[in-house]
């Protein structure tokens, strides 16, 4: 898949992950969950930007569609939502985007586009490689709006902030990429191999 990520995720990480069903399945409907509520948290910040909360709201609505659809597919092979652990992945994010940041709604729009396009790798990575059929086909059927998520995110930046949204892309992806290459390995769709 031909994502502009700086670093792609090896196979090995799906071999690595597939043991770990439940967990997996877990921090996948957390990570639908949190989607949701970090669109929430955009349309609050920012309610001068109508064609924001325009885009944004029927986004909120699908993450938590997803969030059911995880949750079911969870508790039907026996297992239960786990406690929603911090994130090292979106911290190390939140954190390393203060060096430079010109605009707090730019970096979380780009953030955002970001978690997209790394979520949307993964599940792709997934849906072509786990051992159990039935996932294959489960985190495939996410994929096609995932991808719509990362570009209405990337689309927001380039229409409210111009060329300075390349510009500003091009240090967050370098540290998307340091981030993840400095996590060590989890049961977590946002987790490294280290
Ligand atoms: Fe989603
Ligand atoms: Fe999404």
């Amino acid at each position: 898949m031909g994502l502009d990520l700086c670093w792609a995720t090896p196979v090995e990480w799906v071999e690595r992950i597939a043991p770990y069903e439940h967990a997996l399945l877990s921090d996948h409907a957390h990570c639908e969950l949190k989607a949701a509520a970090m669109g929430q948290v955009l349309i609050a910040k920012n309610p001068e930007y109508p064609a924001l909360v325009q885009a944004i709201t029927p986004m909120v609505i699908e993450e938590m569609e997803h969030f059911a659809v995880v949750h079911a597919e969870l508790t039907a092979r026996g297992g239960q939502l786990g406690e929603q652990a911090p994130s090292p992945y979106a911290d190390g994010l939140h954190r390393g985007s203060s060096e430079g940041r010109t605009s707090m709604l730019l970096d979380r729009l780009l953030i955002a586009h970001l978690i997209e396009g790394r979520s949307l790798e993964r599940l792709n990575l997934l849906s072509h490689h786990h051992p159990d059929e039935q996932l294959r086909v489960f985190f495939h059927g996410f994929c096609a709006s995932e991808a719509q998520h990362r570009a209405l995110f990337l689309g927001l930046a380039e229409e409210f902030f111009g060329p300075a949204a390349g510009l500003r892309l091009e240090y967050l992806t370098g540290l998307e990429s340091r981030v993840l290459a400095g996590l060590s390995f989890a049961p977590r769709v946002h987790s490294g191999l280290g």
